[in-house]
């Protein structure tokens, strides 16, 4: 297979970014994009026309276009598993028979809320998501960055297999009039069939005569759910070539279009399926997923950078970070290449990040200062979400666009513990508003510059093994079945005696 050739890119000279502004008055323009509503700028990272016309060199060399052809046409490009990755039939781009099924199981989705609507499963208030990974950022973060005005239901999502997470949402909650949704596209994932287990005794416990009537599953092995027990007519499948991290857009987005209205999940995927246009029609100089990609792949290829930061300058998209961690971190955390061989260059740098403006006060000594070059990418929103916004979001924005300048610019002192160096890159993200649609399109770009990275970096996202040892040495240890290091037997009857 074709190794990505990074010599032109590593021998791109490091201009300072002031004197990249002040070389071309056209940046600004050359380096920024407005999609579906969001308006996006690289203009503060390295990327020049040199390191443009070198990246699309590299993309034509590693096949992007016919590869990205490939994904949307649903043809097996996760092949270490030999699968498509369909995520994006689910908005409605994809081959016609994916797109087809993806929309009968959404109807499917739509008469279970309409029939929770109808009360049919009892007098439903709240709803208890358990899942986790995929199963649960994804939802989450959808309910907490859009949920805020809405009062229909109440949503609690738990994910830790610590008891006091789910303790916690039990406490918020009557086992009446709670319904359980249980999100697992494997369905045998110990944390959430641990976490099912003691939600429907807590149901049973708080005298609901029949608990598994107030269950459903949102899940791509409904046979699995059905051995476990949920009725099938409360089974909510999607297709086994989601991913689990980029499953929010089926089934598993079920708390989100409970909670928000059907009509606000279809403008979701609307936005998404906006973005993907977007990816699939657009040169890629002019292409958001891309470049975002190439300002990425700068960073890590030319410059060492080994972590990259994302910090949301809106309180409503906190969950953002994490999220992103999942999706970047398990889809291109990889050391092979998607034929096997191991890579002789860094693939994904690690994802952290915050909210600003706490992450100012915490984190950013270190992003000004420190000895690590950290590529930042800021995401703001110009609509406000509060009421006090006059002065509160005037300060938050404000705060976002003064620290890329303060960044890039530095500051000169004869104390050098007072000294800015500046030179430090940022991307900015300004959405228009916080709606399902923007939201949507958003998700759906971090997707496809996920995609991206890992076509020029020759590795499959659509695969996790990485997780796969550590669940199994838990479930063996539970069994009594393994011998562990001396450390790890120490620990174990620490703990256990
Ligand atoms: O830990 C890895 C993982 O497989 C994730 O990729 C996935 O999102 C999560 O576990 C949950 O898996 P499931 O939806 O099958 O319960």
């Amino acid at each position: 297979m074709t190794l990505p050739d990074w010599s032109t890119i590593r021998a791109l000279a490091p201009t300072p970014l002031t004197a990249l502004f002040n070389q071309d008055a056209n940046r600004v323009s050359m380096l920024s994009a407005d999609v579906a509503g969001i308006h996006f700028d690289w203009s503060k990272t390295h990327l020049t026309a040199e390191a443009l016309s070198a990246f699309s060199a590299l993309a034509a060399s590693m096949g992007l276009a016919s590869k990205r052809d490939a994904l949307f046409a649903g043809e097996p490009v996760n092949v270490t598993e030999g699968r498509a990755a369909e995520h994006s039939a689910e908005r409605g781009e994809g081959a016609p028979e994916s797109v087809a099924r993806a929309r009968a199981y959404q109807a499917r989705m739509r008469a279970v809320i309409d029939a929770i609507e109808a009360e049919a499963f009892g007098p439903i208030r709240s709803i208890l998501h358990v899942g986790i990974g995929g199963s649960a950022l994804g939802p989450d973060l959808l309910v907490d960055a859009l949920g805020r005005d809405t009062d229909r239901y109440e949503v609690a999502i738990v994910s830790n297999v610590d008891g006091v997470a789910l303790e916690d949402a039990m406490d918020r909650f009557d086992p009446k009039t709670t319904l359980l949704a249980i999100a697992s596209k494997t369905f045998t994932t110990t944390e959430t069939m641990l976490n099912a287990e003691s939600a429907l005794a807590w149901m049973r416990e708080g005298g609901v005569e029949d608990p598994y009537g107030q269950v459903i599953a949102l899940t791509a092995a409904p046979e699995k759910a059905l051995e476990w027990g949920v009725d099938q007519t409360r089974i909510v499948p999607f297709s086994e070539s989601v991913g689990g991290r980029y499953s929010l857009w089926s089934s598993i987005g079920f708390p989100a279009a409970l909670a928000l209205g059907w009509n606000a999940f279809e403008e979701l995927l609307e936005g998404a399926a906006e973005m993907d246009r977007h990816f699939r029609l657009t040169p890629l100089e002019q292409n958001a997923p891309v470049l975002a990609a190439f300002a990425d792949l700068y960073y890590t290829q030319a410059r060492g950078c080994e972590t990259r930061a994302a910090f949301a300058y809106d309180q409503r998209l906190k969950l953002l970070p994490s999220y992103l961690q999942q999706l970047e971190m398990e889809s291109n955390g990889k050391s092979v290449t998607a034929k096997g061989e191991p890579v002789t260059y860094p693939t994904a740098p690690i994802t952290w990040g915050g909210v600003g403006t706490d992450a100012q006060h915490a984190v950013f000594q270190l992003l000004h200062q420190g000895t690590h070059l950290v590529p930042l990418e800021f995401v703001g929103v110009i609509e406000a979400g509060d009421a006090l916004a006059e002065d509160h979001h005037r300060q938050l924005l404000l705060n976002m666009f003064a620290q890329g300048a303060a960044l890039m610019a530095g500051k000169a002192h004869d104390d050098p513990a007072r000294a800015y160096p500046g030179d430090r890159p940022s991307s900015t993200l300004l959405l228009d508003r916080l709606d399902p649609r923007t939201l949507g399109a958003l998700l759906a770009f971090y997707e496809q510059r996920t995609f991206v990275n890992a076509v020029l970096l020759g590795i499959n996202p659509f695969d996790q093994f990485g997780v796969e040892l550590g669940k199994q040495m838990a479930k063996a240890a539970d069994q009594g079945g393994l011998d562990f290091d001396a450390s790890t037997t120490d620990l174990i009857r620490r703990a256990f005696g």
